[in-house]
């Protein structure tokens, strides 16, 4: 089966053409044709923090070059000199792009003229995330299902990261999914989540904790801008925490002992705010200092809830994702927990940790057989449960 993804969830556009088919162990093997992400993390830089409606509009200018350009890659692009969108269709799909009219324009003025593309599906990112941008690529698959005849696979975006925590690159344009055993806990970690997940197979799962607040990776951004680092201030923190000292500053360790499987990270990041304060112009020494132990703080919370989670469910593998999983101290002391406790551990390669279309193309090769069902539309706050 051949599976065409679209993600635009936050601040990056991509696409990927995956082909799936099963191997001789009985795994699912993914040949990647084509897998493109634009990142607009310059764009949003200048304002510290991704905006919506910039987002929206990057998505919806960049879709058309980058579907071309994937195509290409994929060798599945070629000129038709018939044109491939009958009259009558051309009011619907303007009707679904109305809302994005440089997308419409892009969309008008070249998706006719390229022959249907030998595809069986349609993958696109339903949620959780900012709504305005995961519109576009929702409107974008609605457009293109229209014209090409092809069903959508709408997919949860933290499924995709699970799912890209747990695949392994045989070779960089094969990746297989290896049979795991379950239950699996999964944590995931980003920009917008924070969240422990009980998989019990893929496709069903229960959350059973998430941030009251702030997600890790919000905190990290925030830290990081009161520490005069620039946007996405994860890696920025984690490469300045490597030349500080763990305990010069502590800081606090919110809900390490609650009962549930809930964070709470918007206290730890004003412990970090009245800090900056009561030092009153920190060295660059001092800044190194704050990040590491705000990163001790960060790890401490989510390995405890995580290996408790482990123990009470009785997992049998771990998995960890989202773009907060590139965090070189979070990968070393899950790697030795997890030993400890003899749990495979799944963790991303450093590519598919941050947003991509390859993840959303693989939790659609895993459930084939969910198609859209009622009407399609953006769900900021979709939450994982069982499909
Ligand atoms: O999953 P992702 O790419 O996008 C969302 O779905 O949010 O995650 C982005 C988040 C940002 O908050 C960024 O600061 C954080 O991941 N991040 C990191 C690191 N690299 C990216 N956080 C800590 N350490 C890192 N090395
Ligand atoms: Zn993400």
């Amino acid at each position: 089966m051949r599976i065409l993804a679209i993600e635009t969830s936050c601040d990056e556009t991509a696409l990927a053409i995956v082909d799936t088919s099963t191997n001789d162990h009985g795994e699912q093997v993914f040949t990647v044709l084509a897998n493109h992400v634009l990142s607009q993390i310059d764009i949003h830089k200048e304002y510290g923090g991704v905006f919506p409606m910039l987002a929206k509009r990057e998505h919806a200018r960049t879709l058309v070059p980058l579907l071309i350009q994937t195509l290409q890659k994929a060798g599945m692009y070629k000129k038709t000199s018939r044109h491939v969108i009958e009259h009558p269709l051309r009011k619907e799909f303007q009707d679904i792009l109305e809302r994005e009219p440089e997308l419409f324009g892009q969309f008008i003025t070249e998706i006719p003229h390229i022959d249907p593309p030998a595809i069986d599906a349609i993958a696109v990112t339903q949620g959780p995330g900012l709504e305005p941008a995961l519109w576009v690529g929702i409107n974008f698959a609605k457009a293109l299902s229209l014209v090409w005849k092809k069903p959508i696979i709408p997919i949860n975006h933290m499924e995709g990261h699970l799912l890209g925590s747990v695949v392994e690159e045989n070779t960089p344009d094969t990746l297989t999914l290896p049979q795991i055993n379950f239950p699996a806990i999964g944590l995931l970690v980003s920009g917008g989540h924070t969240e422990l997940v009980l998989v019990r197979s893929w496709g069903t799962y229960e959350l059973i904790g998430e941030t009251k607040d702030d997600a890790v990776g919000e905190a990290f951004d925030k830290v990081a801008r009161m520490l005069g680092l620039p946007y996405p201030g994860g890696p920025e923190i984690s490469r300045l925490g490597k030349e500080g000292k763990s305990g010069t500053y502590p800081l606090p360790r919110p809900m390490l002992h609650s009962k549930d499987y809930d964070f709470s990270f918007a206290g730890l990041k004003t412990a970090v705010l009245y800090l900056i304060k009561k030092i009153g112009t920190p060295s660059e020494q001092d800044k190194a200092d704050i990040a590491r132990e705000f990163e001790d703080a960060c790890v401490d919370v989510l390995i405890a809830k995580t290996m408790r989670a482990c123990e009470e469910f009785g997992a049998r593998h771990i998995i960890l994702g989202g773009g907060v999983s590139a965090n070189a101290l979070l990968r070393a002391r899950f790697h030795d927990e997890a030993e400890a406790v003899h749990i495979p551990l799944s963790i991303p390669d450093h590519h598919l940790s941050t947003d991509n279309a390859l993840m959303i193309a693989i939790a659609a090769g895993t459930h084939p057989d969910l198609r859209a069902q009622g009407e399609l539309r953006a769900r900021g706050n979709w939450r994982l449960t069982t499909a």
